[in-house]
């Protein structure tokens, strides 16, 4: 396709979640953002996604919310009953699952997508997803009645040979609001690469904005790859500009739920030696510029997990024609 055919759809994913300023000129135009463009996707995009949550926040205890809007997160200590973790946890272990793999410097990670499908065969896992409190959290913390995509993740820390993990230097994920979830079922450590955030780091400050203008002027141009497309990198320098606090480890027992708005800065903690943690895991995404929380329900989930299957087969298919490793084979029972 050339340019000339590709200006409409570069204009359309301004109002979509979009990110990459090095993929879409419009989005990563020094002139246009010196104007503001970013900074008003960012503003129109955080007062939409507020709202959004407002409207999901009535059945959420006053703690939990005020923890979501004022660190940027909500941790649920001992979340699932004794028993109904002990079962998770077994089932979790034992899962036998398709189980794809991605390489990240030297971190590797393996993810079992938790579809209807799967989960017809995993009666604890199936049990965690029908929990309504459960569902009210990511809904609330997602902005959206869809349920997030959900898999079984297990971090490998120096389990590959390669350069620093990029998931190890602080990041936002999205420009907007946007939620991660984990259920650990392994106690996290500071050995284990903990999950490490930045409280407070999700609001739209003064500094931050400034700070947000700023970089959006270049960022097209950054030699770091995923910073140019949207992922945006900061340095410990930056978070003091910015006026941050301290970043959090998330060191945790067990059965501890941890949901976190990952517009607000985070990294994986440093590993101190080889190392794994398993954990459900979950990850909501939607168009940040719709001022409705959209619609959920059985349908919409199968059908995301159906389209989420297409286009692994696709990019899996694109990797083979270019005789390369696809980002998430899947892998052996040997290799789990
Ligand atoms: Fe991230």
């Amino acid at each position: 396709m050339n340019s000339f055919i590709k200006i409409p759809v570069w204009i359309f994913e301004l109002l979509t979640s979009a990110k990459s300023f090095s993929d879409n000129p419009i989005i990563g135009s020094p002139v246009l953002n010196r104007f503001g463009l970013h900074v008003i996707r960012l503003l129109i995009s955080h007062g939409v996604m507020r709202t959004r949550m407002w409207m999901l926040a009535l059945p959420i205890s006053a703690q939990d919310r005020k923890s979501y809007f004022k660190n940027g997160y909500i941790v649920k200590e001992n979340f699932l009953s004794e028993a109904d973790f002990a079962a998770l946890e077994k089932e979790a272990r034992n899962f036998k699952g398709e189980v794809r793999e991605a390489r990240q410097g030297d971190t590797l990670t393996h993810r079992a997508v938790l579809s209807p499908e799967v989960l017809q065969h995993q009666s604890a896992l199936k049990k965690l997803f029908s929990n309504k409190y459960f569902s009210q959290l990511a809904h609330f913390a997602a902005g959206h009645f869809r349920e997030p995509l959900f898999y079984l993740e297990q971090v490998k820390n120096q389990y590959c040979q390669g350069a620093t993990d990029p998931q190890k230097t602080f990041h936002n994920d999205t420009f907007h609001p946007s939620m991660k979830c984990w259920l650990f079922i392994d106690d996290v450590s500071e050995s284990t690469g903990p999950f490490t955030y930045v409280p407070g780091s999700h609001k739209l400050s003064w500094k931050r904005l400034k700070w947000q203008y700023k970089m959006s002027l270049d960022a097209r141009d950054a030699t770091n790859n995923l910073h140019a497309r949207g992922s945006t990198r900061f340095t410990d320098e930056d978070l003091k500009e910015i006026g941050l606090p301290e970043p959090h480890s998330f060191t945790v027992t067990k059965n501890t739920l941890v949901i976190a708005n990952v517009f607000g800065i985070h990294r994986r903690g440093d590993s101190s030696e080889k190392s794994t943690r398993l954990a459900i895991w979950g990850d909501s995404r939607t168009n940040p510029f719709i001022p409705f929380p959209g619609f959920g329900g059985k349908f919409i989930n199968e059908m995301q997990y159906y389209f989420l299957g297409l286009y692994r087969k696709r990019v899996d298919e694109n990797a083979e024609k270019k005789g390369v490793r696809s980002p998430w084979r899947v892998i052996g029972p040997d290799e789990k």
